[in-house]
This record gives structure tokens, C-alpha cells and sequence, in this order.
């Protein structure tokens, strides 16, 4: 009889880690979800009824707890959204530095897997476009994003380093925009933002001119990558950091009128100042994944952000109910 694989996933009541979860237990996983619940919701969580799934309460900064034998830890215990960059500065440069540090020597010790959550904002403000996984990036190390994208910049050399002194197997995943449900409304992303304030009726905010651009990449979709990441054989994966993401770039003035178009053409938009480092441009050569893994997305945007509204419009209707209440 073959062994239930053990997943340890940190992060897993936030957007992406619940979602990656879902598709684990699917999979046949046992699952353990870390989380300090800091940005991350128990309600993303509360519905996976599986004997082979626990959620402890547990922060990333602090030594992993003593679990049985695990096979691979998914690495995804960070603030993400550019709000907390300066309000939580401190606790995301720490998360991504001596959290991983915990991580990966726990992984030592359990001679398990590691899928290390990176980032498009490892790029900063690119000079090269689209952004292959050689380049270097372009990042303002005292800027106001510098706490996330430098210490996702360290996260993956502390990679490095574990691999290159204990030769052990860590995989890296250079996430760029993904969008979908379990977001939280008041998030801070683009997507978030904008369903929120179509929804509510409200004028959509667009930061500078609206001509930067970004690249949107559906949940499902990533999460068939992380998938198809830990899927892979050593002999492909080990050591590797692949993009994941969508190549289907638009400019955010452009976004802003799908969704208007699409959730309430009453809308209309307001402009605000660019925030400090705000990258031009955002669009990931996936050639290495497909290569590797096989790997591509295949939700358009109009569809996911079509799959995204049911969502969003629970969220903002159960909040304007508390809010009358
Ligand atoms: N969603 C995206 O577009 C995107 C893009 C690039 C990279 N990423 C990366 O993917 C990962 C997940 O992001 P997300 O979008 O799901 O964000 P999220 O905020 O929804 O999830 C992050 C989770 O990590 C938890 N967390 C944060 N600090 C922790 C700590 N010190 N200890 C334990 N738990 C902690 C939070 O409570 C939350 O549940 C992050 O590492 C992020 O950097 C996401």
C-alpha cells in the first residue's frame, strides 16, 4: 500500500494557499495548514470537511511545529497585498526571511520538498519585458516596497543557500498577478478593488494614468502550476524557479472598463497618484514552464473575472448587511 503523501502548506487560509489546498486534498494529500491568520481567513478553510486536513494556528516567524513525517512543504506564508507593504513592513521582511529560514530547515530535517513562493515583484519595475526568470530585476532597495520585494528576493537566495550547503529539493515559483475568489474585498490588489467599487456602485480608482500594465492570471490556473511543479520529477524541478502567470496583459485603464462593462456600467473612473515604485509594466515569459512542466493557463480574463463577481457580491452584500444593521 502506497503512503498518503504528507503537504505542510504555510499560508493556507489566504487566497491562494486555501485554494491550493482544496486541490491537495483532491489529490489525495494529507494536508497541515500553517497560518497566523494575519491576512489570511478561517472562513477560506471552514469548508473542507476532510479527515485528512488540519489548520493550526501558527506563525511562520516562530520554529515549525513538530508534525508527523512530511513529504513536501508549500511555501506561501506572506502578506501580499502592496496596503500592508509599509503598515506591516517589519512583519513581511521577517515572514520572508526567518520564516523561511524555519521553513527550509524543517524541510532539512524532513528531507522534504519545498515549493517556495516567490514573486513577480522580485523584478521590481522592469527594464526588460516580458520578464524571462534570468533577468535580475530592478529593485528600489529603500523604497516603500523594498520590506516584500527584497525579502522575497532574500527568501529565494536563502533557497539557494539550502540547496547549494544541504543539496536539498526546492522548487520556486515566481508568481505574478493572480485574481480570484477568497481575495478579500478590501485586499488592496487591483481586482479586489475594482469588483468592490463596481459593485458597490462607486467610481473605480485608477493610480497614475492607467497605461502601466499587468498580466492576470486566474486561481486555477496557478494552482495547476504549483501542482504541476510539485508533480515534477527531480531530475526537472529540483533547484528551479519558473514564472507562473498569465501573458494576456492589459493596461489597468483598460481592465477598469471590463469590469465596468461587466459588473456596472454606471460607473465611471477616478484617477489618484501613482504610488511610489509602482512597476510599468508586468508580463512573464512562461516559456520555462511550459518547457519544464507543460504547463500554460488556459481561463481568458474575461471569464475569470466572470467566474470571480458571484464572489465578490456575497462579500460586499454580507458587509453593507452588517453595516445597516
Ligand atoms: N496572489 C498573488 O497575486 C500573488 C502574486 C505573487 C506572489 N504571491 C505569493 O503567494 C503567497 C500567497 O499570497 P496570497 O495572495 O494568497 O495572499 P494572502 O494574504 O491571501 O495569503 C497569505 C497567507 O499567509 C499568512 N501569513 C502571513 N504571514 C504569516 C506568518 N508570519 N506566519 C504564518 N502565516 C502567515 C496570512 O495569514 C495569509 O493566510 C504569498 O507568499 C505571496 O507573496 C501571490
Amino acid at each position: 500500500m502506497t503512503k498518503t503523501p504528507h503537504a505542510v502548506v504555510t499560508g493556507g487560509s489566504g487566497f491562494v494557499g486555501s485554494h491550493l489546498i482544496d486541490a491537495l486534498i483532491s489529490d489525495g494529500y494529507q494536508v497541515t495548514s500553517l497560518d497566523n491568520f494575519g491576512s489570511g481567513r478561517p472562513a477560506n478553510i471552514s469548508h473542507i470537511n476532510s479527515d485528512r486536513f488540519i489548520s493550526i494556528e501558527h506563525d511562520v516567524r516562530e520554529p515549525l511545529p513538530d508534525l508527523e513525517a512530511v513529504d513536501y512543504v508549500f511555501h506561501l506564508a506572506s502578506r501580499a497585498s502592496p496596503e500592508d507593504f509599509e503598515s506591516h513592513a517589519v512583519e513581511i521582511a521577517l515572514t520572508n526571511s526567518q520564516g523561511t529560514h524555519n521553513v527550509l530547515s524543517y524541510a532539512h530535517d524532513h528531507d522534504a520538498i519545498v515549493i517556495l513562493a516567490s514573486t513577480s515583484e522580485i523584478y521590481g519595475n522592469p527594464e526588460e519585458h516580458p520578464q524571462h526568470e534570468e533577468y535580475n530585476g530592478n529593485v528600489n532597495i529603500r523604497g516603500p516596497r523594498a520590506p516584500y520585494d527584497e525579502s522575497k528576493r532574500f527568501s529565494e537566495a536563502l533557497g539557494v543557500a539550502y540547496q547549494q550547503q544541504y543539496n536539498i529539493d526546492i522548487r520556486t515559483v515566481r508568481i505574478f498577478n493572480t485574481y480570484g475568489p477568497r481575495m478579500r474585498p478590501d485586499d488592496g490588489r487591483v481586482i479586489p478593488n475594482f469588483l468592490s467599487q463596481a459593485l458597490r456602485g462607486d467610481d473605480l480608482t485608477v493610480y497614475g494614468d492607467g497605461t502601466q500594465t499587468r498580466s492576470f492570471c486566474y486561481i486555477d490556473d496557478l494552482v495547476e502550476g504549483i501542482r504541476a511543479v510539485a508533480n515534477a520529477p527531480q531530475s526537472a524541478m529540483a533547484g528551479e524557479v519558473v514564472n507562473l502567470g498569465s501573458t494576456e496583459e492589459i493596461k489597468i485603464e483598460d481592465l477598469a472598463e471590463v469590469i465596468i462593462e461587466v459588473v456596472n456600467p454606471d460607473c465611471g473612473v477616478v484617477y489618484q497618484d501613482l504610488p511610489t515604485d509602482d512597476p510599468e509594466l508586468r508580463r512573464p515569459d512562461i516559456s520555462r514552464a511550459g518547457e519544464l512542466l507543460g504547463w500554460s493557463p488556459k481561463i481568458p480574463l474575461s471569464a475569470g473575472i466572470k467566474k470571480t463577481i458571484p464572489y465578490f457580491k456575497t462579500e460586499i452584500d454580507a458587509k453593507s448587511f452588517v453595516g445597516n444593521d
